[in-house]
């Protein structure tokens, strides 16, 4: 379905979205992108150039993984969103998106047991729903292997403490000047700990049946909702992704059961990692299809995971989805948008300086379509 390159009007990615009160001018969203560059958990001012050169406007980005709190983090230099210095750090990030027209939301995080004692304070063990440890995990760069510690159990009085600390990071985020937040309840971290069956062994009300297991990440959901309104809160699910041992014996009714209750808090938006990709971003071919949560969930559907522009047209066009996510595609085509406009060739990712700390390699110097033509592929 190659459409010709000057029509707009016959590109289903490059056509106008309303999401609640927000206008976008097309359907191409940044995915959240961990970049390991927020030395210390402080956002540094190399994120104002590569957040702004990903901006469109009328363009949805979604900020990289940010910890809610101290034991939130699990890998070198993730930014968080918890202390008074990384809410200051964001703003001129924030600010600079915003002068380009872009709408801009921040992944709150919290990795649970994906940890080990060198990001916890005081070398203590990182927290779950469990204490099952996790085997030695490849990142999605393919390269590096993260090593873990058992986790420790969390009791049943902790719960509401960590709920409290995703309620402080939403306010924390909006006084940052984001749009809203999403909730990353995927791949394997701390909200999918308690979701998934493969790891949830608990015998409280957290834990056995589906509702048990899906009550933290709803209640999550219940206190930002009350803090900063539903209409500035999406949430990212993988119920069929098995990253970090995260498995579910029935993902689609994992996902179904969440669409239908996320639809009494009236959030904005589900981001719903697709299928096929099984462990971040390893792609397989898979039977499953996102439809049936598209079709229960009343909000906007953002749907990610292996899109090209001919398939992310396709489900648009389709009604599979109402946006699309791009994360590989996005991180090395800062002006995908235009790119996929304009049907012009894409450069291509260079996965070794996906987690570097070097704040221009592989991060900010990825060519424009209007410059030096380094690296382009067709
Ligand atoms: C370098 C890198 C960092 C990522 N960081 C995050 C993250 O912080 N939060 C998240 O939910 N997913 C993260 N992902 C997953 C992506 O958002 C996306 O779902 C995945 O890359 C598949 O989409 P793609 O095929 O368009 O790349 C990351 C992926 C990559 C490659």
């Amino acid at each position: 379905m190659a459409a010709p390159a000057t029509s707009h009007q016959s590109i289903p990615l490059i056509t106008p979205y309303r999401i609640g009160k927000l206008d976008l001018s097309h359907r191409v969203v940044l995915a959240p992108l961990t970049r390991q560059r927020s030395y210390k958990n402080v956002p540094q001012p190399h994120a104002v150039l590569y957040y702004s050169q990903r901006t469109s406007n009328g363009g949805l980005l979604i900020a990289e993984a940010t910890g809610v709190s101290d034991t939130a983090q699990g890998y070198p230099d993730t930014p968080g969103i918890w202390t008074k210095e990384q809410v200051e750090a964001w703003k001129p990030i924030v600010d600079a998106v915003h002068a380009k027209g872009g709408i801009f939301f921040c992944q709150i995080w919290h990795v649970g047991r994906v940890s080990n004692p060198a990001y916890q304070p005081n070398g203590q063990a990182p927290i779950s729903s469990t204490d099952k440890p996790l085997k030695p995990q490849m990142r999605s760069n393919g390269i590096d292997t993260v090593q873990f510690t058992p986790p420790r159990r969390l009791r049943t009085d902790e719960i509401p403490q960590i709920v409290n600390n995703f309620r402080l990071a939403a306010r924390n985020a909006i006084e940052a000047g984001f749009d809203g937040v999403e909730i990353h309840g995927a791949h394997g971290y701390l909200l999918e700990q308690f979701m998934k069956d493969g790891v949830n062994d608990r015998t409280d009300e957290y834990g056995g049946s589906l509702e048990n297991r899906c009550r933290f990440p709803l209640e999550v959901v219940e206190a930002v909702v009350n803090e900063i309104g539903a209409d500035r809160v999406g949430i990212r699910l993988s119920p069929f992704a098995e990253y970090a041992d995260s498995i579910d014996s029935n993902p689609k009714q994992l996902g179904l059961y969440m669409v239908n209750a996320l639809n009494k808090y009236g959030i904005l938006y589900c981001h719903m990692v697709e299928p096929r990709i099984k462990n971040g971003v390893e792609q397989v071919e898979c039977p499953n299809s996102l439809v049936p949560m598209r079709k229960a969930f009343n909000g906007t559907f953002i749907a990610a995971g292996g899109y090209d522009r001919e398939d992310g047209n396709n489900a648009i066009a389709e009604n599979r989805a109402d946006l699309v996510a791009y994360g590989r595609l996005f991180l090395a085509n800062p002006d995908l948008p235009k790119r996929f406009a304009l049907n012009a060739p894409l450069n291509k990712y260079n996965r070794e300086t996906f987690y570097i700390s070097d704040p221009v390699l592989g991060y900010t110097d990825y060519p424009f379509l209007d410059e030096e033509p380094n690296g382009v592929a067709s």
